[in-house]
């Protein structure tokens, strides 16, 4: 049985925003009070779409920031960012000759990512998902918390894992790693059409909150989302066509720890617009408090950037101890 040890990643492209929170950080904060845990702010991913690298750089440290501002505790978990630690790239490569075509031709988020143009997508972002294995499979990480858009991503992981381990005859070398994906909201949708998830990519700001958004933009933002006319019933299959709607109970009944069922109940027979102040209180009381403290911590790049180079580190060791072992499996001199 491998140790029990919890991996997960960010990606440095700006604007942090509600769905990373509720989907990812959120579960990282409490994840570090029971386990050992490795958060990464995944740059290598990140450049898989072209970065400005004076943006890039900058991105690092905020997500950084986000990471500690959100309850990451840089005593207890170890914070680092992917490039420093070369093994990534390294595992990565000889994960590349272990997964087929076939399996990364499955991927729906290259799909969605390259859009219609795939010939002009970058070989990186076909390979993203190897990327993503070698950052767990590189520790030997048992759990990974992510929202629920990572899932297929999780699954060939596992895949990787398991034929990695078959094809050189080294029963459990890797551990399959479990998603932890949180039950009731496990992804948060836009605030302008219920159906797609909340993005940093998406074009308009209004449909999402970002970390960094002040009280009264959260407050404009809720006002704006989209909703329907009808008011609000306890019934939870109502909402089967109602996704926006969904999507704001959905938030509120996590910011506020409860059940859905408990949510409807508590307003039913409202309308949104008393709901969405409701909401909105919440919101402020939860993001506002990350958001300043960002800010805070933006003033001091120095530490930051120490709180990087510590857990790169530690990280390190890791990582060495365990590519040793696979070079040797591999075959390597
Ligand atoms: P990224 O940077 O897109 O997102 C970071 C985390 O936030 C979650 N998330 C959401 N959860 C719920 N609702 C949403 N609307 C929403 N949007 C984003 C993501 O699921 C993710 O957990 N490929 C990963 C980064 C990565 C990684 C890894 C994760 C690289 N290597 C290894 C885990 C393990 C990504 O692009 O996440």
């Amino acid at each position: 049985m491998s140790k029990k040890l919890v991996f997960s990643g960010v990606q440095p492209t700006g604007n942090l925003h509600l769905g990373n929170y509720l989907g990812a950080l959120k579960s990282f904060v409490s994840l570090q009070k029971k386990m050992d845990c490795l958060y990464c702010v995944v740059d290598l991913h990140a450049i898989t779409t072209f970065q400005d690298p004076k943006e890039l750089n900058s991105n690092i440290l905020e997500t950084t920031a986000a990471f500690l501002a959100s309850g990451l505790d840089a005593k207890k978990s170890i914070i680092f960012n992917q490039s420093s630690v070369s093994g990534h790239a390294e595992l990565a490569w000889i994960l590349n000759c272990v997964c087929r075509v076939g399996w990364l031709n499955r991927m729906t988020q290259f799909k969605d990512k390259a859009g219609k143009d795939k010939e002009k997508a970058s070989v990186g972002l076909y390979i993203y998902p190897n990327l993503m294995a070698a950052d767990i499979l590189l520790y030997k990480a048992t759990h990974v918390p992510v929202g629920a858009d990572q899932k297929q991503h999780l699954e060939l992981s596992r895949d990787i894992a398991q034929k990695f381990n078959n094809d050189f005859k080294v029963d459990n070398f890797f551990p399959l790693p479990e998603p932890l994906i949180q039950k009731n909201i496990s992804r948060i949708m836009s605030l302008r059409d219920g159906t797609k998830k909340m993005s940093k990519s998406e074009d308009s700001d209004y449909s999402r909150i970002n970390l960094k958004d002040s009280a009264d933009e959260i407050v404009k933002k809720i006002k704006k989302a989209k909703t329907d006319t009808d008011p609000i019933t306890d019934n939870i299959k109502d909402y089967e066509k109602r996704p926006e709607a969904l999507n704001l109970l959905s938030i509120y009944s996590e910011l506020s720890e409860q059940e859905i069922q408990k949510t409807i109940t508590e307003f039913a027979g409202k309308n949104f617009s008393f709901f969405k102040n409701q909401l909105s209180e919440k919101l402020v009381e939860t993001i506002s408090p990350i958001g300043s403290n960002i800010a805070k911590l933006l003033n001091d790049k120095k530490h930051l950037e120490d709180v990087l180079k510590k857990g790169t580190e530690k990280a390190y060791i890791i990582a060495e101890e365990n590519l040793k072992k696979i070079r040797e499996i591999v075959g390597f001199v």
